[in-house]
């Protein structure tokens, strides 16, 4: 009989998220097993876990409030942004990592895609293929092309903060100088500045929608579906898997690199309106619009099924607003099939118990520069910047992978629709990028019409899929 779900026993990225400015991934693999499993009884005190997560964003939200009533808003007052101090961690451990541990005889999760390895699932995810003609090796960086045994989060308000806890998470896991890890390579992410803040890089403000968990978010938002504790973490109610006893209250961690062509996306946007004589009504333009139209919402956050011909800055803020609405079956008038959260959330495409199994966690952060002047002049990225993709979830046929493979690069989802959809614009991704993708409904006023997509302007560089333990499995069953 399972106890009831305690936030103390999950790591706190999972069901809370970090509050952060900048995230470090520390990708490790382990050198000494048996040194590991001994040093990890010194990193335990430094993960954070759930409750904890959730008493630390409390604080913060109540500072910021203070900070906000401190300061004289008056006409023409700009209130500065602050930053308080706030550092979390959290580690995981991929298939071959779990093995290299060996702390049961064969410690698997029963996942096949997760026990595989994201490597093994690369080509069937779509990723581009390195070795056109002949067999697959994914277009990755070196990093992910070799062995990944964990990878160490570290998420808070500054580079400095951050820093100083990574090395404090080295110095754990080492006995006289002498570390039981191997770096592989420490990723840094950060959130887009001023008033690009929570806007991912093609400019869409980001993680909007996110389900509510049964039993641990007690505020639910109208549109907000509502899941079983078991689509996130194993061994809870409603995890379809034949997951391990120590598996219990862990979730599996998707991780991808995901760099974004800013600037050809807006040149294609530009183009592409012109081209298809997207409509221009009053206060918007065609690349708005089509844009809007490829992502589901406008770059305000404001959802075009609800706000169809102009963005609508106060609706893409209102979180009491901007997350409220289905899909309107067997139309694409507002919203196209293929749009990035119509295939992403079909809410009103599927009944909400399909796709409730299906939702995930999203816990990424952007990276890289923003695009600079000589980069918009010639329409061609030269710093590369992106996502770096986290989600959670308690089954990868269910979760990211699925996704990824099923609806988003499958151009006949969602189903019985009055014309095939075509892929995800955003992330549908096909090995062979000959000829392009495409998609029909782009233009709202000719909805059955095809639009070439060109290019992918988000390829994928790599990644790996972790198993983020229970704190007790860390500490009682993987910690020596
Ligand atoms: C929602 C952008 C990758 C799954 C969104 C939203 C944006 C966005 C702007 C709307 C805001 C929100 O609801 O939070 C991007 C970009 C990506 C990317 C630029 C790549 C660089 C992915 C990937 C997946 C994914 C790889 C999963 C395979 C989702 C889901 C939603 C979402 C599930 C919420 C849909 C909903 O509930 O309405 N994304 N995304 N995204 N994205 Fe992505």
């Amino acid at each position: 009989m399972t106890t009831e779900l305690s936030l103390a026993n999950v790591q706190g990225d999972i069901l809370v998220g970090f509050s952060k400015k900048v995230e470090l991934f520390y990708f490790f693999q382990i050198d000494n097993a048996d040194a590991f499993r001994a040093q990890l009884t010194n990193l335990v005190p430094l993960i954070s876990p759930a409750d904890k997560t959730i008493g630390e964003k409390a604080e913060i939200r109540k500072k910021k409030e203070e900070h906000r009533q401190n300061v004289d808003v008056g006409y023409g007052t700009v209130i500065k942004p602050v930053h308080f101090p706030v550092v979390g961690v959290n580690i995981a451990f991929s298939a071959t990592g779990l093995q290299k541990l060996q702390f049961i005889d064969n410690p698997k999760l029963n996942d096949v895609i997760f026990d595989n390895g994201m490597k093994q699932d690369a080509k069937e995810l779509g990723d581009n293929n390195a070795n056109p003609g002949a067999d697959f090796k994914p277009d990755w960086d070196p990093a992910f092309l070799q062995d990944i045994h964990g990878v160490v989060l570290i998420a808070g308000d500054s580079f400095d903060t951050t820093s100083k806890k990574l090395a404090d998470v080295k110095a754990s896991l080492s006995t006289n100088s002498v570390s039981s890890i191997i770096e592989v390579a420490t990723l840094a992410g950060d959130v887009r500045p001023g008033e690009n803040s929570g806007h991912e890089h093609f400019g869409y403000l980001d993680g909007i929608s996110q389900p509510a968990i049964d039993g641990v978010d007690e505020k639910i938002l109208p549109g907000q579906a509502k899941i079983n504790q078991g689509v996130v973490l194993l061994g809870r109610k409603g995890d379809t898997g034949n997951s391990p006893p120590w598996a219990l209250d862990g979730s599996i961690l998707a991780f991808r690199k995901l760099p974004q062509k800013v600037p050809e996306f807006e040149k294609f946007l530009l183009e592409s309106a012109k081209s298809s004589n997207i409509d221009i009504p009053d206060g918007a333009n065609g690349a708005d619009i089509l844009g809007a139209r490829l992502v589901g919402r406008w770059k305000s956050g404001a959802p075009v099924r609800l706000a169809p011909l102009a963005d609508d800055p106060e609706l893409g803020k209102d979180e009491q607003r901007n997350n409220k609405f289905k899909f309107s079956s067997n139309s694409q008038r507002s919203c196209p099939f293929a749009a990035h959260v119509r295939k992403m959330n079909p809410r009103g495409d599927l009944d909400a118990e399909i796709i409730n199994e299906r939702l995930i966690l999203r816990r990424g952060i952007p990276f890289g520069p923003e695009v600079t002047s000589e980069e918009k002049i010639t329409n061609k990225t030269q710093n590369e910047r992106g996502l770096y993709f986290v989600s959670y979830q308690s089954n990868l046929a269910n979760g990211f992978s699925f996704l990824q493979k099923s609806w988003a690069n499958n151009e006949k989802f969602p189903v019985e629709k009055p014309f095939l959809s075509g892929f995800d614009p955003i992330i549908g991704q096909k090995v062979d990028q000959s000829p392009p993708r495409e998609m029909i409904g782009a233009n709202g006023d000719n909805v059955s019409s095809p639009m070439k997509l060109e290019a992918q302007w988000v390829n994928s560089k790599g990644g790996e899929y972790f198993f983020s333990p229970s704190i007790p499995t860390l500490k009682n069953v993987i910690a020596k």
